[in-house]
């Protein structure tokens, strides 16, 4: 298959790039680069084993897409992962998020149209369970209720979008992928996560504690009713998050569909921090300090649909996932990208 991924320069994209290569299939970019960069999409290619084509555009450019997908043959499906992600910033500029995120998936749609693309899967995320504390998350319970900032606002509402457009044409497939907390990096250690600026979610905030780029993690909340008292997500390694969206890309018919990828396992951020110690041999200094505004105490994935619908379940674990950024970490590799 042809696959087309927007936003496919990013921490999920490439990985996914690489996996769709692996397995047989030919992957295309379009990424603006605005939150990944040139020397990331060339280590992809390296990895890929096979030359990946590349668009440097804004996927809303639909003029320059559509030249650069009628230079490359017939589309079977488009991975959607273009847009911003920073929570913080959302709530800060909203009209942004709004902006980019429906544009992007907009901007898609049409290009789907304009060559006949009928296969779909988007980037949304378990944020669309808003302040939802019936877990495991399934899919079949009711999301959109109590999402606290407009970056989960935009997947809720892409969502939506989606399935609108899965009603008024019956040949299209739209697979919405809520993903969890992904995590980890390419076992190479030559790519992986590396957000622009201070980081947002717990991970890389330990990894840059563990470099000693951060003094000390800041744990938000140590009175949250968990075993022992701090938050508690599923964290799942971007490698098998990489391997769903290719079983997703696979999947034909028709109609609309949300699956979660997710571990089910739920891990606390003091078990984070207790399996990137173990797996980096380093101390990592923590605080306790109050709840961060609009975070669930508990969020983890019903996993039954996506082992039903995509024959998919996780293979790797917080250790895992720990040992491969710390990898990452170590490589040197991010101090070249350029
Ligand atoms: P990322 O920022 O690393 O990747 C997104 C990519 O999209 C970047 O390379 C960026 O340069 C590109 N991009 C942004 N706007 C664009 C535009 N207008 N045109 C073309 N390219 C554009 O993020 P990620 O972690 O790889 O996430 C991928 C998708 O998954 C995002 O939509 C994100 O919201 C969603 N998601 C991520 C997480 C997570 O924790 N990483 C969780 C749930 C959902
Ligand atoms: C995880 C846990 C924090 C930082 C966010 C988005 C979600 C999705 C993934 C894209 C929580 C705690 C965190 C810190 C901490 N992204 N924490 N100290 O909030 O589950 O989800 O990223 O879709 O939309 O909301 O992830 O990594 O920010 O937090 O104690 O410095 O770590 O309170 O319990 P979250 P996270």
């Amino acid at each position: 298959m042809r696959v087309l991924l927007a936003g496919g320069g990013g921490f999920i994209g490439s990985h996914t790039a690489i996996a769709l290569a692996s397995a047989g299939h030919s992957p295309l970019v379009v990424d603006d680069l605005s939150n990944s960069h040139k020397m990331s999409l060339e280590r992809m290619a390296q990895l890929a084993g096979v030359d990946i084509p590349v668009l440097v555009a804004d996927v809303r450019n639909e003029t320059l897409v559509s030249e650069f997908l009628g230079r490359h043959g017939s589309i079977d499906a488009v991975i959607h992962l273009a847009g911003l992600k920073a929570v913080a910033e959302s709530v800060a500029q909203p009209e942004l998020y709004y902006g980019v995120n429906i544009g992007c998936t907009l901007a898609v749609l049409n290009l789907m149209k304009r060559h006949s693309i009928k296969n779909l899967v988007f980037s949304s995320s378990a944020t669309v369970y808003g302040s939802s504390e019936l877990v495991p998350h399934s899919e079949e319970s009711r999301a959109g209720i109590g999402i606290s900032n407009p970056y989960g606002k935009t997947k809720y509402m892409i969502e939506e979008i989606l399935r609108d457009a899965c009603a008024a044409d019956d040949r299209l497939r739209v697979t919405a992928l809520r993903y969890f907390n992904p995590v980890g990096a390419h076992p190479s250690g030559l790519i992986g996560e590396n957000p622009k600026g201070t980081p947002n979610n717990l991970l890389p905030i330990v990894a840059r504690v563990a470099t000693g780029v951060l003094d000390e993690v800041t744990v938000f909340g140590a009175d949250y009713p968990t075993a022992d008292g701090t938050g508690v997500r599923d964290y799942i390694h971007v490698q098998d998050v990489a391997r769903g969206h290719v079983r997703a890309a696979e999947l034909y018919g028709s109609g609309f569909d949300a699956i979660n990828l997710g571990t089910g396992k739920p891990a606390s951020v003091l078990d984070v921090i207790r399996a990137y110690r173990e797996a980096s041999g380093v101390t990592i200094p923590y605080r306790t300090a109050d709840r961060r505004p609009g975070d669930v105490p508990v969020s983890f994935a019903d996993v039954a649909k996506a082992e039903r619908l995509l024959g998919w379940r996780a293979e790797l674990n917080l250790q895992d996932a720990c040992r491969d950024d710390w990898n990452w970490q170590q490589t040197g590799a991010q101090d070249h990208l350029t």
